[in-house]
């Protein structure tokens, strides 16, 4: 059976609208997949502005939704459905693409199904690989910082968390600090590739820690101690904290992760492969210490392409697609959920206040 889905995505700072079709077992096909990055907009801010990530969706997302349309090459009949993402992240965004998604879908009278952003991320791999439950995911943006256990649609096992900071944000604030833009994690990447990770002895907060959660504030504001150790920064100070920060980062990652797949292990959970989403998932560094930990560990590992760990609503679509073919397309009526946690059972963790920033 073929079932296609219109996808959309306004949880943040990303306008975009996909066409996803699947055909029985076959590979999916992605027929469209268009993100409009509203970061020029957020720049001056060095960071997301809500209500100006609100208007700029209002502006742009119907001509978006027509273009992934047009491209896809697909009449609004040939659609089964509409997924929308209604949850978690910023109320004004939100609002503007799951009513856009209602109005659309009662108008040409199919389903709309109201998508948790973070379960779009969570099911890519299945998009793009077809990966059997139950996988590790490591699921690691601006506005999340979590490992799941990803045990089929609809149920996610969170094993660990961040206490304070999201990995991404962690990134961005470095950046911040150190004058190098936003989104700072593709410039503090860059950076780093020109120091010594050595020069700065910065910590690896939590790595003793049973469960496999973060702390990233300790690390940020050595960065920053080491920033003002050497003021005026020259290049070099900048390059050298960057890597120092990075090198930092991906240890903390790596022991996370470690200390997961240790406690699933324990539980007898053999998982089929480790998977990265999110945009942070696009440091190579970050990859390079998940490509050893999978061959340490025998695991395949499954990371999207760049385009399909940021945000954008193929994922959505697909979310939608594994939502339909399995009869449970929800309620029509869904409301926005700015806080909309994957692992209704997972207790809250101290200090950790993130569901309802962006994913
Ligand atoms: O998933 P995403 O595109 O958007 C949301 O957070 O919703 O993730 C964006 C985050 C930003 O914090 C950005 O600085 C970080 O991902 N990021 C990176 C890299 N590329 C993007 N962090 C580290 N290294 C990168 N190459
Ligand atoms: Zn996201």
């Amino acid at each position: 059976m073929t079932i296609t889905v219109l996808g959309i995505e306004t949880s943040c700072d990303e306008t975009a609208a996909a066409v996803v079709r699947a055909n029985g077992n076959s590979k999916p096909e992605i027929l469209s997949n268009i993100v409009r990055s509203q970061w020029e907009a957020h720049a001056p801010f060095a960071g997301v502005v809500p209500e100006i990530a609100a208007r700029a969706h209002v502006d742009v997302l119907d001509t978006i939704i027509a273009d992934a349309m047009k491209e896809a090459g697909v009449a609004y009949d040939d659609l089964d459905a509409v997924a929308a993402t209604a949850g978690p992240g910023l109320i004004g965004g939100l609002i503007v693409g799951l009513v856009t998604g209602k109005a659309l879908a009662c108008a040409i009278r199919k389903p709309l199904i109201a998508i948790n952003h973070l379960e779009g991320h969570a099911l890519t791999a299945r998009l793009v690989s077809g990966t059997v439950f139950p996988y590790v995911l490591l699921l690691v943006s601006g506005g999340h910082t979590q490992i799941l256990l990803v045990e089929d649609v609809g149920r996610y096992r969170r094993l660990g968390t961040t206490i304070d900071d999201a990995l991404g944000e962690a990134f961005d604030k470095v950046a911040k600090l150190l004058g190098l833009g936003f989104p700072g994690g593709p410039a503090v990447e860059r950076a780093a590739m020109r120091g010594d990770p050595k020069r700065f002895d910065l910590p690896r907060p939590l790595l003793k820690r049973e469960r496999p959660d973060f702390s990233l504030a300790g690390l940020k504001t050595a960065a920053r101690n080491a920033a003002e150790s050497c003021e005026p920064l020259s290049e070099q100070d900048v390059a050298d904290i960057c890597a120092g920060f990075q090198a930092a980062v991906t240890d903390v990652v790596e022991s996370r992760m470690r200390r997961a797949l240790a406690l699933l292990e324990e539980e007898h959970v053999r998982p089929t492969a480790i998977v990265a989403a999110g945009g942070v998932a696009a440091n190579m560094a970050i990859r390079e210490s998940l490509e050893d930990l999978a061959k340490g560990t025998g695991l395949m590992l499954v990371l999207p392409p760049q385009a399909l760990c940021s945000d954008n609503a193929a994922m959505i679509a697909w979310a939608g697609i594994e939502r339909f073919r399995r009869g449970d397309i929800g309620d029509p009526d869904a409301p926005a959920r700015p806080r909309w946690p994957l692992d209704d059972r997972a207790e809250p963790v101290l200090g950790s206040g993130k569901a309802g920033a962006k994913a």
